[in-house]
């Protein structure tokens, strides 16, 4: 196989400026793979249309919910919360040919494989506090003092769960199980739409948001469940950082405005495995 492993995230495709970007996301050879990494975008129709659009262009088509996936938007006509969203996002996508976390994880053979290629979708459990704040609550109350809170707090809704953390602590520990049923022969390429590890959110410019960004939980996931590469989003920093000798990749395509900052057109499509150097 001489196609390439490629990863986006963050299209963000209710932005027209975003979605023509989309529209010119197209593969190198009829092998290339595409990671998305979530927050494709908030209305169903949407989400459907632009991953369908993906999956007849790549190969294969590997999707991670984000949260904009997970809002409940009051201008959606799907009205479902929670894990029933989910759930209906998940047989979306099986119609669509695309994978997700809740099917069997691919083996890619291609150059640098065989790898196994696991979409996760772990979400947060306030435990990446923000500074000076020991519980969510503290933690919580800082980020609505300072002004900075995410939209998930009004959109995402965690039922039947009590709560987020809840819905994460249960994403967590299904996922183990998953995880430790693959072939340990093979590497991983492990893919969240949220940062495995706290240390991407230091760079964050407002550190109360960090809350929304992940779990302790998963701090040493990239080492025990022997990643090649981590794939990412949620941050929109996209940019390339080692922890523990592992790669993890943030492939975030974001918003007009943080993308038009950067003056080029945005080639959001990083190369994670295969494919020429
Ligand atoms: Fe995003
Ligand atoms: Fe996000």
């Amino acid at each position: 196989m001489t196609g390439a492993l490629y990863a986006v995230s963050d299209l963000h495709v209710s932005y027209p400026e975003n979605r023509a970007v989309v529209d010119g996301l197209r593969p190198e050879s009829a092998d290339d793979w595409l990671i998305v990494a979530g927050d494709v975008g908030e209305l169903f129709a949407d989400i459907e249309r632009t991953l369908a659009q993906l999956r007849d262009r790549f190969a294969r088509v590997v999707w991670a919910p984000g949260n904009h996936e997970l809002w409940t938007h009051p201008t959606d006509p799907v009205t479902l919360r929670g894990v029933a969203r989910y759930e209906a996002l998940v047989a979306m996508c099986r119609g669509l040919g695309v994978l997700t976390p809740e099917d069997d994880y691919p083996v890619w053979q291609g150059a640098d494989g065989p790898v196994t290629v696991a979409p996760l979708f772990l979400l947060y459990d306030y435990s990446f506090r923000a500074p000076g704040t020991s519980t969510k609550e503290e933690s919580l109350r800082v980020a609505y003092e300072s002004g900075v809170v995410c939209t998930d707090e009004m959109l995402l809704h965690p039922d039947p769960y009590p709560d987020r953390e809840s819905w994460c602590w249960a994403r967590l520990a299904a996922t183990e199980r998953r995880l430790a049923a693959t072939d340990p022969a093979l590497p991983t390429v492990l893919i969240n739409h949220w940062p495995l590890v706290r240390q991407p959110t230091d760079v964050l410019w407002f550190p109360e948001f960090a809350q929304w960004c992940g779990t302790e939980r998963s701090a040493d996931w990239h080492v025990r469940h022997r990643a090649a590469v981590a794939v990412y989003g949620h941050l929109h920093i996209p940019r390339t950082t080692h922890y523990d000798g592992v790669r993890f990749e943030e492939v975030s395509l974001g918003y007009p405005r943080e993308w038009g900052r950067r003056g080029d057109e945005p080639r959001p499509m990083r190369r994670i495995l295969g494919g020429a150097p």
